[in-house]
């Protein structure tokens, strides 16, 4: 299956691509610059410009072919010009390109309470408030939807042990099983159309997502 991944060049996304391509995917790695592909250097994937705030487009060309579409961008800056520009405003123009381009899946990185934002200080808010909003034109879309809500990321190796609901309390999760969560969703129908919590916890990324529903 051809995947493409928004923020492939990030510290989550840079797992989503490796998972794929390590499964047999052919892997579009979306770039917000040509000038961070040596990041995937080592990698069996594409690089291809994707930047959601460069003209739509451009990302309905990079998205053309590929059935599914793992978001894992972020803002490079939490002030709220720089998160609304990118995991609001580009988040939903990324998602209205895929919908041009015949996409039929979108797997889309949130963050735990982003579909409850009115908490936390100021930079917190309107991340979560900016989320909440790609969250929701995601869920209207044609698309096929899925948004992955982790708790706090940290850069501690994989345990592939999760703990996922549609609601936790707030907890803490290594990227790399992010990752794994991102892409292991695309092998569990229940996923399809849910928006759930996940932070670390005792089952393998499979069986918790099958328990879902
Ligand atoms: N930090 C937390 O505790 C936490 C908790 C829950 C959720 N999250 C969310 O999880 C997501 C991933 O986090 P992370 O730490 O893996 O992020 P990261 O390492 O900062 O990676 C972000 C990625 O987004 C890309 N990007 C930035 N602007 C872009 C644009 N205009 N177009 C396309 N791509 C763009 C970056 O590209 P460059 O490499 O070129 O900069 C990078 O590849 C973020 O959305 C974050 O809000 C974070």
């Amino acid at each position: 299956m051809q995947v493409t991944v928004l923020g492939a060049s990030g510290r989550t996304g840079f797992h989503v691509a490796r998972l794929l391509a390590a499964k047999g995917h052919t892997v579009r790695a979306g770039l917000r610059s040509r000038r961070r592909a040596e990041v995937l250097q080592d990698l069996d994937v594409q690089p291809v410009v994707a930047d959601v705030t460069a003209d739509p487009e451009d990302l309905v060309e990079a998205f053309r072919g590929s059935e599914v579409v793992i978001s894992a961008i972020g803002a490079p800056d939490p002030e709220p010009a720089s998160v609304n520009l990118v995991d609001r405003d580009g988040a939903a123009t990324a998602i209205r390109a895929a919908e041009k381009a015949g996409v039929a899946r979108y797997v889309q990185l949130s963050a735990q309470f982003a579909d409850s934002p009115d908490q936390g200080d100021r930079l917190v808010r309107s991340i979560l408030l900016a989320k909440q909003i790609s969250d929701i034109a995601l869920q209207k879309s044609a698309l096929t939807w899925t948004i992955v809500r982790p708790g706090t990321l940290t850069d501690g190796p994989a345990t592939g042990r999760v703990k996922v609901a549609g609601h936790l309390e707030p907890g803490r999760i290594t990227r790399q099983d992010v990752a794994a969560v991102l892409v292991g969703v695309l092998q569990e129908p229940l996923t399809e159309n849910q928006g759930f919590d996940v932070v670390s916890g005792e089952f393998p990324v499979g069986s918790a997502l099958a328990a879902l529903g």
